[in-house]
C-alpha cells in the first residue's frame, strides 16, 4: 500500500518525506485555503513546489463543475508537472471529463466517492484513482472501511486497473484497516501517519533497554 500525505502544508510534507515512506500528496481546495494560498498563480506555484519536493503522484483538484471548465482547468493543472494527477469531483460532467482526460493521456483522481456505484463509474471512465472518503462516511454514522472492502472485491473481480485511494483518514486504525482490506493507497494527515509509530510498550521497553545499557558501558 502506498502512503500519500493529505495536506498542502510544506513543512508537514517535508516531515513525511524525511520519514522515508512518502509516495505522493493529495490536496483539495479546503487544504489550500487552510495554508492561506490565494489566487490561481499562487496555487499553481504551490503545486509546482510540492511536485519538486516529492517524487510521486500529486493530486491537484479542479474547481470547475461543467465539462468544458473541468477539461480546460485540468489541462492547465496537468501542464504544471508530469506528476500532477487531476482531481475531479464525482458528478456527471466530472465522469465525462475523466473519460476525456483518459483518452487524452491525462491521469485523474475521482474525488468525493461515497458509494460503490460512484467508484464503478469512475473506474469505467478510466480514472487512475478513486478516492472513497471513509472518515466522512464514519461521521455520517456508517462504517467507512466497509466501502474499502467492497471496492477491493469489485475491482479485483472486474479486473479494474483504477487504484483505490482511501481518503478522509481520521486515525492510525483507519490506515491499518485500509491495508488489511486491500486499499492500493492511503492518503492521510501527518498526525495519523505518526500515530502508527506509537505503542506504550515500545516506550517502556526502550527505556528499560537504555537503562540496562548503562550497566554494560
Ligand atoms: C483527499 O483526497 C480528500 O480531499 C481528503 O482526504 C478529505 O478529508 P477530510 O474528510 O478530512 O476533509
Amino acid at each position: 500500500m502506498k502512503f500519500f500525505i493529505d495536506t498542502a502544508n510544506l513543512a508537514q510534507i517535508k516531515e513525511a518525506k524525511d520519514l522515508g515512506i512518502l509516495d505522493g500528496v493529495t490536496t483539495n481546495p479546503s487544504l489550500m485555503a487552510k495554508e492561506g494560498i490565494k489566487g490561481q498563480e499562487a496555487i499553481y506555484n504551490h503545486y509546482k513546489t510540492i511536485c519538486e519536493l516529492v517524487d510521486g503522484d500529486i493530486s491537484a483538484e479542479v474547481i470547475s463543475t461543467d465539462f468544458a471548465g473541468i477539461v480546460e482547468e485540468g489541462k492547465k493543472l496537468a501542464a504544471i508537472h508530469p506528476n500532477i494527477v487531476v482531481k475531479v469531483p464525482m458528478i456527471k460532467d466530472g465522469v465525462k471529463a475523466i473519460k476525456w482526460f483518459t483518452d487524452n493521456g491525462i491521469r485523474t483522481n475521482c474525488t468525493l466517492i461515497f458509494s460503490a456505484g460512484q467508484a464503478i463509474l469512475a473506474a469505467k471512465a478510466g480514472a487512475a484513482y478513486v478516492s472513497p472518503f471513509i472518515g466522512r462516511i464514519d461521521d455520517s454514522g456508517w462504517e467507512g472501511t466497509e466501502l474499502i472492502a467492497q471496492l477491493a472485491h469489485i475491482f479485483t473481480v472486474q479486473g479494474y486497473e483504477t487504484e483505490i485511494l482511501a481518503a478522509s483518514i481520521r486515525n492510525a486504525n483507519h490506515i491499518i484497516k485500509c491495508a488489511e482490506l486491500g486499499a492500493d493507497v492511503v492518503t492521510s494527515p501527518l498526525e495519523s501517519i505518526l500515530a502508527l509509530l506509537k505503542h506504550p510498550l515500545t516506550d517502556l521497553g526502550l527505556a528499560k533497554f537504555l537503562e540496562d545499557a548503562k550497566k554494560t558501558a
